[in-house]
């Protein structure tokens, strides 16, 4: 692994912790893993701790290599999910190989997952909201997949199914599609037929295994059973459903559209906590909110204040109230009530 050794310093606070830290006693002070807080931080000094391994910086050229060649996969998927979308609407034809390249081309850089989300939150663009959400949910249902230690194939096959689950759509209607404004109650009841018409595509495809076409029908389904089109209740409604629910609406709600702006992600932490678990499984919900906060390490926003700054933590037991860095200030949102999150830089 690359790690660097480095000298206790206030500027590794929101840095990981690559190895265990031990007292000179031999005392577990820290477990590797472990993100550095203010906390952990002063609890390191109390044992007298000199030194941590964290994560070596990758070079600028690097980083800028690596970021490029996810961002031009990330854009020519949005392309390709364009074509495909296309094609079964005028045709009614859905090129397997075509979904099978964009299925491969995300899964080969799994271990790249911070660029992609870097991409989803630079790339957003409410008029091409349909073709992106869909590159967008498969890559949160490869996270969250990995994140619950699935097997390589579910992973594979919960990509396929983000790419896969709206795909309905292409049968709606562009005038209810791209409306501007809120959707009307009848409009809202065309525009829910969209995951029983995705199966329907869907469903003579050979290639496309059972459980992926279960989640492109499946993906509204609510635990409490207010979800559409079959109203299951929870253990009713399969694994990849599940999964692809959380990824939909975190996607969903981030997302600018052409009718309502997007709300950054810790608002959405937020909203998702109070939908909670009579909308997602509980065992989804909480891996992907548990894991997705660290992604935001780093990133930068602007507050209410004007000033910009930039999250150097999140905890996973309050995750919509960063820390967060400012011109060599830190505030801790929780505790901070004079300030907020106006907007991601
Ligand atoms: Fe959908």
């Amino acid at each position: 692994m690359d790690t660097v050794m480095m000298g206790l310093d206030k500027n590794l606070i929101g840095q990981k912790l690559e190895k265990d830290v031990y007292s000179e006693t031999g005392i577990l002070v820290v477990a590797a893993g472990t993100y550095i807080s203010e906390k952990v931080y002063q609890k390191m000094e109390s044992y007298f701790i000199n030194n941590v391994h964290i994560k070596k910086k990758e070079t600028k050229d690097k980083k800028y290599q690596d970021y490029a060649v996810i961002k031009s996969t990330y854009l020519k998927n949005v392309d390709v999910m364009k074509t495909v979308l296309k094609e079964i609407s005028l045709n009614g034809t859905v090129d397997d190989e075509m979904i099978m390249d964009m299925t491969n081309s995300i899964t080969l850089h799994s271990q790249k997952m911070g660029y992609f989300i870097d991409c989803i939150h630079d790339l957003k663009s409410a008029d091409e909201y349909t073709y992106n959400h869909s590159i967008n949910v498969a890559i949160y249902a490869m996270l969250i997949g990995s994140w619950m230690k699935l097997p390589e194939i579910d992973i594979q096959y919960l990509v396929l199914a983000g790419i896969l689950h709206d795909v309905g759509k292409s049968k709606i209607p562009n005038e209810i599609l791209n409306k501007n404004t809120r959707l009307t109650d009848e409009e809202f009841a065309i525009m829910k037929k969209h995951s029983h018409l995705g199966y329907c595509i869907v469903k003579d495809m050979e290639n496309i295994p059972e459980d992926v076409k279960k989640a492109v029908l499946m993906h509204h389904e609510k635990l409490d059973g207010s979800g559409y089109p079959l109203r299951c209740k929870s253990k009713q409604i399969p694994k990849f459903a599940q999964i692809l629910a959380v990824a939909d609406v975190y996607d969903a709600l981030t997302s600018k559209r052409v009718y309502k702006d997007k709300i950054t992600p810790f608002e959405t932490f937020k909203e998702m906590s109070k939908m909670g678990y009579s909308h997602f499984a509980p065992d989804v919900l909480m891996t992907f909110l548990k894991n997705i906060v660290y992604y935001y390490v780093g990133f930068k926003l602007k507050l209410n204040t004007g000033e910009i700054g930039e999250i150097l933590y999140v905890s996973p037991l309050n995750n919509y109230q960063p820390l967060i860095k400012v011109e060599g200030k830190v505030i801790d949102l929780s505790l901070d009530k004079r300030y907020s999150i106006l907007e991601m830089a």
